[in-house]
């Protein structure tokens, strides 16, 4: 996927999508109007990588699946071979990018912290076991830079036989020891859209870089399966590239990337609530933006301020 936003960005036309762009445009006070606009981002129409346009994502769907689906083990089968000619190591699973693991981990750990602490107090000296499942896991770059570090146990799910086997030999305690406390436990060798995790197994799900390749029935099926997965007070982390508007297709490797309210149109047809998000920082500029979600099964409690404490952070005024 990554590798696919270079050419894209070298295609000459561009005529629905802004699709290179740095800031998130939705994080505008406006709320209302942001409500309106979740409802009809699946209405906005998309691309593909060369340059054709769709009406809406639902027409796009309907030619690559079928009006009955029966087009969808084709769409799944083309994913996963696509990464089959992959080369297992860090620049193969980031599409030639292999200097974005540094600011990408960097960003990664600290939203990861500020979960830690404000979800699992303790979590961060080492008062509580912690469990986590890094989903789409490609030779485990994530969970071998990051996850391993925080959490007691680690997961991966992970279809390419390859990228799984890689990550298996990296994380061996012979090969990469954080501690004695801190282990790769499973490595499940199968995709998104058919795996069901173990009920109350993690502290949080971290899917980055492959929900993309998901059908949007599919994303919304694996995330409401998921839950059952997630300790009380659990999170799923979603990382993902973001395009302003719409979608992009990629008829090369079978995967779609959405805009952000499209995401929060698939995050409320989940029933998921969006604890926190923040933009990735620091990644070459010709690729996509990137941003990060943590999403919660419960509504985000609100944080009540009284007037005086709101009066007390106003900037004092000389009259
Ligand atoms: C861009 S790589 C990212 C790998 C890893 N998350 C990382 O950040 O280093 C995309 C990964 O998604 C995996 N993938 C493809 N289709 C998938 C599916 N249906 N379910 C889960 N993972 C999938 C690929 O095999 C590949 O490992």
């Amino acid at each position: 996927m990554i590798r696919s936003q270079v050419t894209f960005n070298r295609l000459p036309s561009l005529p629905l999508c802004d699709v290179v762009f740095s800031q998130d445009p939705f994080n505008t006070p406006n709320r209302r109007r942001n409500r309106t606009e979740t409802r009809v981002s699946m209405e906005k129409g998309g691309l593909d990588f060369a340059g054709r346009e769709f009406k809406n994502a639902e027409e796009m769907w309907r030619e690559q699946l079928g009006e009955d689906h029966s087009k969808k083990t084709e769409w799944y089968r083309q994913g996963v071979g696509y990464w089959e000619g992959v080369e297992a190591s860090t620049n193969g699973v980031l599409g030639g990018y292999a200097q974005v693991n540094e600011p990408d981990i960097m960003g990664s750990e600290a939203f990861l912290k500020q979960l830690l602490s404000e979800r699992f107090p303790g979590a961060t000296n080492g008062q509580r076991h912690l469990v986590v499942l890094d989903c789409g896991s490609g030779i485990g770059r994530v969970s071998k830079n990051l996850l391993i570090r925080y959490f007691n146990e680690v997961d991966l799910l992970e279809p390419v036989s390859h990228f799984l086997e890689t990550a298996r030999e990296s994380l061996a305690p012979e090969n990469h020891k954080v501690s004695d406390m801190h282990k790769a436990t499973n490595f499940f060798c199968m995709p998104l859209q058919e795996f069901t995790p173990d009920a109350g197994r993690y502290n949080i799900i971290w899917v980055q870089w492959c929900i993309g390749h998901l059908t949007d029935d599919d994303f919304v099926s694996f995330f409401k399966r998921a839950k059952v997965g997630l300790k009380p007070g659990g999170l799923f982390v979603l990382k993902e590239n973001i395009v302003r508007s719409g979608f992009v297709l990629d008829t090369e490797d079978r995967s779609v990337t959405r805009s952000d309210l499209y995401f929060r149109e698939l995050f409320r047809q989940c029933g998921l609530h969006l604890y926190i998000s923040k933009d990735q920082k620091g990644l070459p500029e010709e690729l996509f933006a990137v941003k990060m979600y943590a999403l919660t099964t419960e509504l985000p409690k609100k944080v009540h301020r009284t007037r005086s404490e709101v009066q007390a952070n106003r900037p004092g005024v000389i009259k």
